[in-house]
């Protein structure tokens, strides 16, 4: 991919092959967005400690979370509409994450099921991602399901119990696309290459909603799908999921201490440090920020992995050091599916990858192991 130097390039890409109404989408957030943003700007008040002379001919980035090694710190999350990015969509993010050797989580809202992406991926490691529903026999068919793909992990997002107003979204009507207003028809048609990926393989639909039941057509899927999340989830229902769910559980949108405890006595293998990517909780603390506190009140008892703003190879060695597992990005890989289909994917985790690599051999670390284990005392607040 030529002239596509960091995330940001990829970012510029997708928003000329996307139409207007996906790529704002991808990159908003809720209400004011300052949560959003600061995910992105308060990494700037960390500085990493610089250690010279000690040997970094060779280095190892692979790291272990959830039970196994992968070669990287990091992990594609959970994206609804993949396949609206680019052409299946999920399936191509898998196939790029298994290339790289690291996992890819299948959201609730995929277009294509997670069956067919696992068919499709038979040697990558796939975690599901999964919602409460109001109607819980539905829920039991979803988690059954991710059972049967073989996913290794289910993160279950806990920081969705209404959807804010998106307010990009809103203004190009985003949820009213299943009768597209002439302005939208323009801008959707002016994007060629991407209606043709989308018209290949026929209708698009929420491969989970198909199943059920919730209507014809993305649109009309997705809210169905989104007004079943039940807001009454409680600590109650972790217990239940825990029971049910014999594999790895993480639990996704954890931001204070406290919860995080919770999810350790619920028998939580893992969480997520998360506030949707700026989507939900506006004014909510950046992630970068409310790592610290939540990785000492949990104290390796669990897998702390962290997303929001991951743009740059030394934001993963930072949140490594302030005692993260791994982190898991979102932005970042859409990006690059709507760039360049499984190929931009791969280019996303090998930006970050090769960011990180240099960014720890000029802290004078070997290893990610390394890094790990220096923690706190290899960066500063500044
Ligand atoms: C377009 C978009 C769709 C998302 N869909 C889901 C989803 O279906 N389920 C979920 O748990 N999180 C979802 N998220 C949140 C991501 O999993 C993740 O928390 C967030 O993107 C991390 O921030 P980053 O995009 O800055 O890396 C979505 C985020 C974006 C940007």
């Amino acid at each position: 991919m030529k002239d596509c130097h960091n995330i940001a390039d990829l970012r510029r890409m997708a928003g000329r092959r996307l139409p207007r109404i996906f790529s704002d989408y991808i990159d908003g957030g809720s209400h004011s967005e300052l949560t959003l943003g600061a995910n992105e700007s308060d990494f700037a008040r960390w500085r990493l400690r610089q250690h010279v002379l000690r040997d970094v001919s060779t280095r190892d980035l692979s790291a272990t979370f959830l039970g196994a090694s992968h070669a990287l710190p990091l992990m594609l999350g959970p994206i609804g509409f993949l396949g609206m990015f680019g052409r299946r969509g999920e399936v191509a993010a898998a196939r790029a994450a298994g290339a790289a050797g690291i996992p890819s989580c299948v959201s609730a809202f995929a277009i294509r099921p997670i069956d067919e992406v696992a068919r499709e991926n038979p040697a990558s490691t796939l975690y599901s991602q999964l919602y409460v529903l109001r109607d819980r026999a539905l829920t039991e068919t979803l988690i059954a399901r991710a059972e049967a793909a073989g996913a290794a992990a289910l993160f279950l997002t806990v920081d969705t119990a209404v959807t804010p107003v998106r307010e990009r979204d809103a203004r190009n009507g985003f949820r009213n696309l299943t009768r597209p207003t002439l302005g939208q028809w323009c801008n959707i048609l002016g994007r060629p290459s991407w209606c043709w990926a989308m018209t290949r393989d026929g209708k698009p639909e929420v491969g989970h909603a198909r199943a059920a039941g919730f209507g014809r057509g993305v649109m009309e899927q997705a809210g169905n799908l989104a007004r079943q999340i039940d807001p009454g989830l409680s600590w109650s229902d972790v217990d239940w999921l825990r029971r049910r769910w014999p594999r790895k559980l993480v639990i996704k949108g954890i931001l204070e201490p406290e919860d995080a405890r919770r999810a350790l006595d619920a028998g939580a293998d893992g969480i997520v440090v998360s506030n949707h990517g700026g989507r939900q909780l506006d004014g909510a603390s950046s992630t970068i920020m409310a790592l610290p506190a939540i990785a000492e009140a949990v104290a390796g008892r669990m897998d702390v992995l962290v997303d929001g703003g991951f743009r740059r190879g030394w934001h993963i060695a930072l949140a490594l050091a302030l005692g993260a597992s791994a982190v898991s990005v979102g932005r970042p890989y859409a990006w690059g599916l709507a760039a360049g289909g499984e190929a931009g994917v791969a280019r996303a985790i090998a930006l970050l990858a090769g960011e990180l690599d240099s960014t720890l051999a000029l802290m004078g670390l070997s290893s990610v192991a390394e890094l790990r284990a220096g923690g706190g005392s290899l960066v500063h607040f500044n």
